[in-house]
């Protein structure tokens, strides 16, 4: 078993008070906190280490380049990919779903083929593909969702055709908690020569990833959820993909040989990382992946769906209170909204009691839409909650409730 207590020592944050309370974190899906190990990381490197990668011959230079190119193996490990360089360092998932819509889907969509998604997406992985179809000419088809929150898989065969060249679909969502099961959605695209495109935001970490064992062709993630920092990611890509992909930002460290007459480029993964490259971000990042492999992942899992359930259990009891998104095996992310009560009134009420939660749209509109709602609020759980934390979510918005009501 997890003990809880002593990882939550590793995160100094945790220890802090909010308006004299103490601080009940539940918005990790947002950022998670970060542990100690990955603090230290970033500040050692800072103090004794800083100087630019694959430009020096100077012991620095050496030195980082080392670390920079040992956390590509780490995170590729972590992630399942079969070599380092299928993964590119970028600032974020975000960062890594553009690339891909835009380098990608530039040299391969043409007029006339389409693109699906699904109803479930982070506008993450919905805005890049429509941005892709407005200047290519393509169709955005979309694979919808249940009202439990399931995506509804039997429409792939009307969806998916001759003409698709990408189909991109989150590995757990980050609103509703869903963790489609990805098979059939491969198998379809595959099945037409279409690529596979997925988010992995949530899913990298509630639970973990190997992107061989999903088939996914693309994969993307950010480190600041996987409690390392921010303004670092990356994107997996099968080798034979990146290879094929040209570029999408020219610059310093991405070339081979530059003349006024013609450019020729790095290999992959350089090729893909133009500029100084968050180095220090991407150490951050593999110390991360470090953190969590010391962990039995089917123990994380045990005990973040035994948060979800204390969670969901104490929520249900609430009069008026409705959750969104029911799916068996869903990851600890649970959104909600009252009867006569805003979202926002009561996450403010929530914060002033120590809770963080978030409220709005998630940056998934089209959840939202889907159920007719404006916002919701969402209580997001990480490896360093408790299930004391759980209750007293519930007695907080049963709290804010009875001031509101
Ligand atoms: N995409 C992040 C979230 O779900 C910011 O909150």
């Amino acid at each position: 078993m997890l003990d809880i207590e002593k990882i939550r020592e590793e995160f100094p944050l945790l220890a802090r008070t909010v308006y004299g309370k103490p601080l009940v974190y539940l918005d990790s899906g947002a950022t998670a906190q970060k542990p100690r190990r990955v603090i230290d990381t970033i500040d050692e490197l800072h103090r004794l280490h800083n100087a630019n990668i694959h430009r020096g011959v100077h012991c620095l230079s050496e030195e980082m380049t080392e670390r920079y190119e040992q956390a590509r193996a780490r995170v590729a490990s972590f992630v399942g990919a079969a070599e380092p360089e299928e993964i590119v360092f970028t600032s974020g998932a975000t960062a890594s779903l553009n690339a891909v819509a835009y380098a990608w889907g530039g040299r391969f969509v043409k007029a006339g083929d389409n693109i699906v998604v699904s109803e479930l997406e982070h506008h993450s992985n919905i805005v890049p593909w429509q941005m892709l179809c407005e200047r290519t000419g393509a169709e955005l088809r979309v694979l919808p969702f249940d009202d439990a929150g399931a995506l509804r898989t039997e429409l792939l065969p009307s969806l998916v055709d001759g003409r698709t060249r990408a189909v991109a679909v989150t590995q757990a969502s980050n609103t509703l908690g869903t963790r489609p099961d990805l098979r059939p959605i491969v198998d379809a695209a595959h099945a037409v020569g279409a690529i596979v495109v997925v988010d992995g935001c949530q899913g990298a970490v509630h639970g973990g990833v190997d992107v061989q064992a999903l088939g996914c062709d693309f994969y993307a993630f950010s480190g600041h959820k996987l409690y390392g920092p921010t303004g670092i990611g990356a994107l997996y890509g099968r080798r034979e993909l990146l290879e094929a992909m040209p570029p999408f930002m020219g610059g310093g460290d991405m070339v081979d040989r530059v003349s006024f007459a013609r450019t020729t480029y790095a290999p992959v993964p350089l090729k893909f990382e133009a500029g100084t490259a968050n180095f220090i971000g991407a150490i951050g990042l593999g110390e991360a992946t470090e953190f969590l492999a010391q962990f039995d992942p089917a123990e994380i899992e045990a005990h973040e769906a035994a948060l979800l359930r204390r969670a969901t259990e104490r929520l249900e009891a609430i009069d008026g209170l409705r959750i969104f998104g029911t799916t068996p095996g869903k990851c600890a992310i649970v959104s909600f909204d009252v009867a006569g009560t805003h979202p926002y009134d009561v996450g403010m009420i929530l914060d002033k009691l120590g809770i963080a939660v978030r409220t709005g749209q998630h940056c998934a509109e089209p959840v939202m839409t889907h159920y007719g709602v404006t916002g919701m609020c969402r209580a997001s759980f990480a490896l360093y909650n408790t299930l004391a934390e759980a209750d007293a979510l519930a007695e907080g918005v049963a709290r804010a409730v009875r001031m509101l009501r």
